[in-house]
This record gives C-alpha cells, sequence and structure tokens, in this order.
C-alpha cells in the first residue's frame, strides 16, 4: 500500500484506540465509533478483492470511512469504483476528507440515505458488497443486493459474531435459504460471514 494510505490508516487506529478506552467505560458507548471492521478485517476484505478483480464495490455503512479506505485501494488497483452508503451525511464529509489524504477520493461515490433504497436505484451488477449497518437491516439489505450480485460476487457481512450473535445467527440462517450461496463464518475481526454466489444460478 501506499504511504499515504498507511498514514490515514494509522491515524484511524489511533484514534479508534484513544476513542475505545474512553468510551468503553461508558454504559451506552455509541457503536459506530467503536465499530469500525478493525485491521484484520479490512485487511481481508482488501486481499480479497484484488484477488478477485471486482470492480463494482458496495459498502453498505461509511460510518467515518476506515473501511472504505481498504475498499477504495482495492478498488484503484482493479480499477474499479466503490458506491459507498450511509444515512449520516456528516460522517461522509469526514470519509471523503480521509480518502482525499489517502490520494484514493477518485475511487469512491458517497449516496447518502437508507442503504435499501439506494440497492433498489443501482443500475448493474455487483461483484462485491460490504454489510456493515445497523444489525436490524442486514437481512433487508441482503434481500435487496440478492438480485443484483454478479456470479461469483462476493458479500461479506461484519459483526456476526459481536456485539449481537442472535442477530448474526438469524442472517447466517436466513442467507441459507438461497441454493445458490455458499457461506462461512469466519473468525476474523467481530466475526465475519463470507458469501459467495454460485457461478451457474
Ligand atoms: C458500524 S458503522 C460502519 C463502520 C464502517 N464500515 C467502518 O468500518 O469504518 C454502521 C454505519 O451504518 C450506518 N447505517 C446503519 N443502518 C443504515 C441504513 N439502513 N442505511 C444507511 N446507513 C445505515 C450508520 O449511520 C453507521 O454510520
Amino acid at each position: 500500500m501506499h504511504a499515504d494510505v498507511k498514514k490515514v490508516l494509522a491515524e484511524y487506529e489511533e484514534c479508534y484506540r484513544r476513542d475505545s478506552d474512553a468510551l468503553l467505560s461508558l454504559p451506552d458507548a455509541p457503536q459506530a465509533v467503536l465499530l469500525s471492521v478493525g485491521p484484520d478485517t479490512g485487511q481481508f476484505m482488501n486481499s480479497l478483492l484484488k484477488g478477485s478483480k471486482a470492480r463494482s464495490i458496495l459498502e453498505l455503512g461509511t460510518s467515518y470511512g476506515y473501511s472504505t479506505i481498504y475498499l477504495a485501494e482495492a478498488a484503484r488497483a482493479n480499477t474499479g469504483i466503490v458506491t459507498s452508503c450511509d444515512f449520516d451525511v456528516e460522517k461522509q464529509i469526514f470519509a471523503n476528507d480521509m480518502l482525499r489524504r489517502a490520494g484514493l477520493e477518485d475511487h469512491v461515490v458517497f449516496r447518502s440515505g437508507d442503504a435499501i433504497q439506494i440497492i433498489e436505484s443501482l443500475e448493474g451488477e455487483i461483484e462485491f458488497c460490504l454489510i456493515d449497518l445497523w444489525n436490524s437491516y442486514y437481512i433487508p439489505a441482503f434481500d435487496a443486493l440478492y438480485p443484483k450480485l454478479a456470479p461469483l460476487g462476493y458479500v461479506i457481512a461484519d459483526n456476526i459474531s459481536s456485539p449481537d450473535p442472535v442477530a448474526g445467527e438469524g442472517y447466517r440462517q436466513h442467507i441459507r435459504l438461497r441454493k445458490d450461496i455458499e457461506s462461512i463464518l469466519l473468525p476474523i475481526g467481530w466475526g465475519l460471514e463470507l458469501s459467495r454466489r454460485c457461478a451457474s444460478s
């Protein structure tokens, strides 16, 4: 990765470390601050994307853009584009500034609003999607995404094991109703469900 990208990622990680120490002592710590995907998941997605050469990349849940940096760096390598969705515009403004500092702003298009409505409005196939929303939206997001998921397309759902493993298990059971989806729970970060559409469906 380019030094500018590494520098911006290190700033996020320092910030999350500092905020986590302070916020974890509070009874109602704000999840958006604490629940970035983290470096292991970021690196895993980046490697998977580069290996798959996916170009049409969707991120559901921009937040402050930590995961967006990893996706955008792979999009640049693949000559692709990340569409990143969140209903919080202020966070996306922050994320855009961090992308600019990492030299990656040309590889991301931000969409603000409800992720499900945004998926429904998208044209063309999606080759890779990160689902990292509030957990009540995971199943609706998957259902909206499914008709647009390319053959051999990947879906990664974060936070399957933590903080709400019951919701995570609900998502895992739901996606297994689709016969052309292969899926596995990976013990990376907060628990990732990695799903892939079979070649011919
Ligand atoms: C856990 S954070 C995403 C963290 C980010 N992916 C990262 O690793 O840095 C979840 C984000 O999803 C957004 N969100 C939750 N549900 C949403 C929905 N239905 N539509 C759009 N955004 C949503 C929240 O505003 C929040 O910023």
